[in-house]
């Protein structure tokens, strides 16, 4: 009989954990609603205690998110399960995750009890969990470290209590896989009531093994596997989804008799998305989400897959949705091709949005001779993103090069009404964003800035990515162009307009 491997997602609490990776309630709802599509079992919003905003995005995210279990982390303390309950009450299907470390060097130097109290404190949190949620997820911290007979007895009793999930993490992600796959045997093995239980791992990327431990487990029989899309989290990462499922079902003859419910066309948008609200860019040579997965550059392997595309493609590009670089739309493409091919890419829009869309496209196929998929998304993004534009760009002049003082002069439009400004900089992005702050009176920190070509070739649109401070609030914000200067204008552009709105909705202004 076929096993299902549950997926656990926590993108949006450990992936979210990351340096640099803060969402905003409506970002994290707005993936929380992709997960779904992806079809993940389970996903973890967040750690309701640590803030009154990760309190209000998991409450949201479990009233207005159907078809996954909704998770939230506590620790092993009443007031920590309270906020996971009060936070979690809307949902239909609610799990508690509560964790406690058990390795010696936790126990001795951050929580300073001996393994008695430890075992007390776990059955405890986990009983007052099963008052609120039939549903509860133990997890001993840095299990991989922990003492093996100690673990064991951890784990007896937390079943005993009503654990009905033991999660098994590699937090420092210090093990190895064989050893990872040894420790799970040894569990199953050696815990008298396991089969009580799921056991999930979750694994940490420090050494670069997080999938390849997470795998080791799932063939040693865990039957839950935490992951986060692109493989985002604390300091190195956790375990990528996309690796994990891609391996499940690219090697069945290795992982016999097991499935898992990801829709894997779903995942190379689910990685776009994650990537362009966190500001991570996801690396070229990523596995099955990176730029360069599916590009075969040597002469030898291009001939072998036009003869026979199996012979270097281990996963065809369309199973990720992905659909390659292929010519998709060119200039005299009209409304209804862009909504089929649209339509295709899994992007329902509706008629303004088409209609934005269209003109973006029209205008980008003025520039560009091809107009490819990746094109195509990064329009769409544009359009979906319900953030109206309070000032917009409609002209740019710039100037610069070697021994030239850099300037840029912008007009920007607000409320029918035209406004110009020049200023030099140390370059011409900061002049532009120079001028813009002149023109706004809006002060942003520019914290991060990047920029990359989305397809290949001299008229490639180019995306850039920023990260501005305004006020105490850290905000992401993309935009693209065959201009890079103009896409550089448009990110910090929308990163203001972003704050504005937001501003607005909290009525703290009229725009
Ligand atoms: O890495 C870890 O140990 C964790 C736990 C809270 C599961 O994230
Ligand atoms: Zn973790």
């Amino acid at each position: 009989m076929s096993k299902k491997i549950v997926i656990f997602d926590t993108t949006l609490r450990d992936g979210e954990q990351a340096p640099g990776a803060s969402l905003s309630a409506q970002e994290k709802l707005e993936v929380a609603h992709q997960l779904v599509r992806l079809g993940v079992d389970v996903i973890e919003a967040g750690f309701p205690i640590s803030s009154l905003g990760d309190f209000d995005s998991v409450e949201q995210i479990a009233r207005k998110v159907k078809g996954a279990t909704i998770c939230g982390l506590a620790r092993s303390l009443n007031k920590d399960i309270e906020a996971a309950a009060n936070a979690l009450k809307p949902a239909k299907r609610k799990r508690i995750h509560v964790f406690l470390a058990t390795s010696k060097i936790h126990m001795k130097y951050k929580l300073k009890k001996a393994e008695s109290e430890i075992l007390k404190i776990a059955e405890s949190a986990v009983k007052y969990a099963r008052k609120f949620s039939a549903d509860v997820q133990f997890s001993p911290e840095d299990a991989s470290r922990t003492e093996r007979d100690f673990l064991y007895r951890v784990i007896e009793r937390v079943i005993k209590a009503g654990a009905t999930t033991v999660n098994i993490p590699d937090t420092v992600g210090f093990a190895q896989p064989d050893e990872f796959g040894g420790l799970i045997q040894a569990i199953i093995n050696n815990v008298p009531n396991v089969n009580k239980a799921v056991i999930a791992v979750h694994c940490h990327n420090d050494l670069g093994l997080a999938v390849a431990n997470s795998l080791a487990a799932i063939h040693s029989g865990a039957g839950q596997v935490e992951c986060t899309i692109n493989g985002i989290g604390e300091r190195a990462g956790n375990a990528a989804l996309e690796e994990i499922v891609l391996s499940m079902r690219t090697r069945k003859d290795h992982f016999e008799n097991i499935y898992t419910d990801i829709n894997t066309k779903e995942i190379y948008k689910t990685s776009r998305l994650v990537s362009k609200l966190t500001g991570f860019v996801v690396a070229p040579n990523k596995a099955i989400v990176g730029g360069n997965a599916f590009r075969h550059e040597s002469g030898i392997h291009q001939d072998g897959v036009l003869k026979k595309r199996q012979t270097y493609e281990i996963i065809s590009p369309e199973d990720v949705g992905f659909y390659g670089e292929g010519l998709v739309l060119g200039k005299h493409s009209g409304r209804h091709a862009l909504s089929q091919r649209l339509e295709q890419i899994g992007f329902k829009l509706n008629k303004v949005q088409l209609q934005n869309a269209f003109i973006r496209f029209k205008e980008l196929a003025d520039k560009k001779k091809e107009v490819f998929e990746e094109d195509l998304m990064s329009i769409v993004e544009e359009q979906m993103k319900d953030v109206p534009e309070v000032w917009s760009l409609v002209g740019l002049d710039f100037c610069g090069g070697i021994g030239v003082e850099p300037k840029a002069t912008l007009w920007l439009k607000k409320s029918e009404k035209i406004f110009k400004k020049t200023s030099s900089g140390d370059g011409p992005v900061d002049a532009c964003y120079k001028a813009i702050e002149k023109i706004t009176g809006i002060k942003a920190k520019l914290l991060d800035y990047s920029i990359q070509a989305i397809t290949r070739g001299k008229d490639a649109l180019g995306e850039v990515n920023v990260k501005l401070k305004i006020n105490q609030e850290e905000i992401v914000a993309r935009a693209a162009s065959t201009d890079i200067i103009e896409a550089s204008a448009k990110a910090y552009l929308k990163g203001i307009n972003m704050v504005l709105f937001k501003a607005k909705k909290a009525k703290l202004i009229r725009l």
